[in-house]
């Protein structure tokens, strides 16, 4: 029991299986780098009031750094009781400076406000590496669009063939999704931007540490102002994992778009071979793995917040060991919206575009509200003409014809107020060209669009 960090107070070993179930090391050490950091401010602070020599803290500072090299080098040798990151690096200071003061370090602190502060550190620099990640993908969107905007597809609502679009209408709408993704992210960032450390256990610093002091050289924005929810407060993991999901939803409907699109029966779109695999039986088989990996993982993604809520929700304040529990989801939710950033990027930049096929999906009857659009400017009510249109897409069923092939007195049999000109509504460029409204159809209204989500990709 010596050999633990916490053992002054205890007699019996620990059940090695609980030694086992209570670590935290095999997974915290990945925030290695924050813990360091964190130790190497602190140390500043207990310095600052006085705890610290001048001498002490230089000694404190390289063997801090020593450690990191090791980490960084995976040469650090872990040993029984490092319990999680923080014993382990405060143990390997011991060993290397001396206890005599490496015992000094954690004065007034406590793992509480330490871990708190560690995890702080650990998502800001991530959420920072996954911003720059989603810009470039958002960039990507853009670019595409720009390239392929006189591309024509069909429009769905339901599923079913709706009306005529511009392919870059599609993309630049899964682009405005993801710039909003963008700017949450940074709010998340912002708002997760405040220490805990000087906090203590719970009850704060007996020695005056100036907790304004360690938040700036920790790049922290604010101190968190209480004590009690210093220790206690998980919502920025929830926060991130509730990103994390609401991305991963954008995404996943982003793939199943570009599932129904790669099959045989749309063939819109070609998946790059870098994004696909094959079939161990059937040798036709080129299967979109990649897409279908993007949607799946969502799921995990949304059992991680869901579950971590479940831990969090009846835990009294302020610190309790459920909250270790934070980790494992937290940071497989994170690595998960990595790589599944970058695996979008890669599909959408050498995904193949069908451009005549997109076009021949195109029907007559998809030009219907076209049609009514027609009577309306001849002044006719809207809701007549949706009635009337109707009538002819029925005539055309019922004769077999496409809508653009019934004759001007099939037309005119329906409705008086067709005129010779009524041909003239058949063209798909035109009827996504009429749309130039902000957020319509048209090449004018689209570049206006994607000016506009470069434009917030600045913030
Ligand atoms: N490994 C712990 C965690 O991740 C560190 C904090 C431990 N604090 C404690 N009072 N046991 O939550």
């Amino acid at each position: 029991a010596e050999l633990k960090l916490w053992g002054g107070r205890f007699t019996g070993a620990t059940d090695p299986l609980m030694d086992l179930y209570n670590a935290s090391l095999p997974y915290d050490k990945k925030m290695y780098d924050a813990d360091l950091e964190g130790t190497r401010v602190y140390t500043m602070g207990l310095n600052k009031i006085g705890l610290i020599t001048d001498d002490e803290l230089v000694k404190i500072h390289e063997g801090l750094e020593k450690i990191k090299n090791e980490w960084a080098s995976n040469t650090f040798v872990e040993k029984f009781g490092d319990e999680d990151i923080h014993t382990a690096n405060e143990r390997r200071l011991g060993e290397i400076i001396g206890k005599e003061i490496s015992g000094k370090v954690h004065t007034g602190r406590s793992r509480n406000d330490q871990v708190a502060t560690d995890m702080r550190i650990y998502v800001r620099e991530y959420l920072l590496k996954l911003k720059e990640y989603l810009k470039t993908f958002i960039l990507t969107l853009i670019k595409r669009s720009e390239n392929e905007i006189d591309v024509l597809m069909p429009g769905y609502t339901h599923l079913q063939k709706a009306q005529p679009i511009r392919w870059s209408h599609w993309i630049s709408n899964y682009a405005t999704y993801f710039v909003e993704d963008l700017k949450r992210l940074t709010q998340i960032i912002e708002r997760l931007n405040s220490s805990p450390l000087g906090a203590g256990a719970l009850a704060g610093h007996p020695y005056g540490i100036d907790r304004e002091f360690l938040a700036e050289n920790l790049g922290f924005n604010s101190v968190i102002g209480n004590s009690l929810t210093a220790v206690s407060d998980r919502d920025f993991v929830v926060e991130t994992m509730f990103w994390s999901s609401l991305f991963m939803n954008h995404i996943s409907r982003f793939s199943e778009d570009l599932i129904i699109y790669s099959t045989g029966e749309f063939n819109f779109i070609k998946l790059s071979d870098a994004y696909s695999t094959g079939s161990s039986l059937m040798p036709q088989k080129k299967n979109p793995d990649s897409l279908e990996l993007l949607r799946g993982k969502s799921g995990r993604v949304f059992g991680s917040l869901a579950g971590f809520l479940m831990t969090m929700k009846s835990t009294p304040s302020t610190y309790d060991k459920d909250m270790q529990e934070d980790k494992e989801p937290l940071f497989d939710c994170l690595l998960t919206t990595e790589h599944s950033i970058l695996i979008a990027n890669g599909v959408i930049s050498t995904l193949k575009v069908n451009e005549e096929k997109m076009f021949e999906a195109l029907t007559m009857d998809m030009l219907a509200t076209d049609l009514a659009d027609y009577l309306v400017r001849k002044g006719v009510p809207f809701r007549e003409t949706h009635h009337i249109s109707g009538e002819c897409v029925r005539k055309a069923e019922e004769t077999k014809k496409e809508l653009n092939t019934l004759t001007i007195e099939e037309f005119k049999g329906i409705d008086g107020r067709f005129e010779e000109d009524v041909l003239q509504v058949f063209n798909f460029e035109q009827s996504v060209e009429k749309r130039v409204s902000t957020g319509g159809t048209a090449k004018s209204a689209i570049l206006k669009q994607l000016k506009n989500l470069k434009k917030q990709l600045e913030l």
